[in-house]
């Protein structure tokens, strides 16, 4: 891991992740014993639409139990668990972020799925398998902070058998204006590397991927914060479980910038669905 790599790792870090989860789990009457895969939602899956848009990329993925499946930058592991669960296939994940890979090591034997998911921190760009290792991969709001999409786009290739699918799930820019900050990927621009869909789709051509299809997710992503607010003013702040608990004590701050910018279309998530020719 480079110095770069270490400093978008601490910017995840939350540093007594597991307790805090543990307390959101007590504080909603959940604590001690099994777990059950909606005891975490809402908590952890790290992107916008949560586990509604990793159900619908998972359909572009076309996912049977004997396939293996790379989640690229996996986070706690929710996706990754989700997959595993709702399709019977292995899956992996790799992130950075020792903490988080600890924390999805962790959740994994609590949900009883540990024997279908594996974790292992390692950077996208100097994956940490074998080439053509993988029948799929997934990328779910990873990319702003990697700055060369063409090194990630070819890193992925390297890992996937030919014919095998990649489903990219990012937020891209697009619109043009200038981008608040903090926000939930990075505290500031300088680690922020915002890409246009034409971007993506150009690294992952050039990668040798054909490009399957794109879909816009922005009013997913909008429905989503208006669901939350409606439920925080219900309840009169933000639930035990929730992805304040990742997003640290700026979540606020975070939440209504993310908000604002795609309400002015300058940002929104975006799916790329692309096939390793
Ligand atoms: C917003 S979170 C999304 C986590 C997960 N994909 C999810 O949807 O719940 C972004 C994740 O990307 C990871 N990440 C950022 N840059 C990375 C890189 N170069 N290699 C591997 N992981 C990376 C971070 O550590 C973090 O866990």
């Amino acid at each position: 891991m480079d110095a770069f790599e270490e400093r978008i790792a601490r910017h995840y870090t939350h540093g007594a992740l597991t307790a805090a989860i543990e307390r959101g789990l007590q504080a909603s009457g959940r604590g001690g014993g099994e777990l059950s895969d909606a005891d975490l939602a809402g908590m952890d899956e790290f992107h916008m639409g949560g586990r509604e848009a990793t159900a619908a990329l998972a359909e572009s993925l076309d996912l049977k139990p004997e396939m293996s499946l790379l989640d690229i930058g996996c986070g706690i592991g929710g996706a990754a668990r989700f997959f595993a669960q709702r399709f019977g296939c292995r899956v992996t994940g790799v992130d950075l972020t020792p903490e988080y890979i600890e924390t999805a090591r962790a959740l994994s034997m609590r949900l009883g799925v540990a024997d279908r998911v594996e974790f292992h921190v390692g950077s996208a760009l100097a994956l940490p398998f074998a080439d053509e290792s993988f029948d799929a991969a997934s990328l779910l709001h990873v990319g702003m902070n990697i700055p060369d999409k063409r090194r990630l786009a070819a890193e992925t290739a390297r890992v996937l058998k030919r014919g095998g699918t990649i489903a990219v799930y990012d937020i891209m820019r697009t619109g043009s204006g200038a981008i608040a900050f903090p926000m939930p990927w990075a505290a500031s621009e300088d680690t922020s590397f915002l890409a246009t869909p034409a971007d993506y789709r150009a690294a992952l051509a050039a990668a040798g991927f054909d490009i399957a299809g794109e879909r816009d997710r922005r009013e997913l992503a909008l429905q989503m914060f208006a669901r939350m607010r409606a439920k925080m003013a219900e309840g009169g702040g933000p639930p035990p479980l929730g992805l304040h608990i990742l997003m640290g004590k700026d979540a606020p701050a975070k939440i209504a910038n993310m908000v604002a910018m795609l309400e002015r279309e300058r940002i929104a998530p975006v799916e790329i669905i692309a096939h390793r020719a």
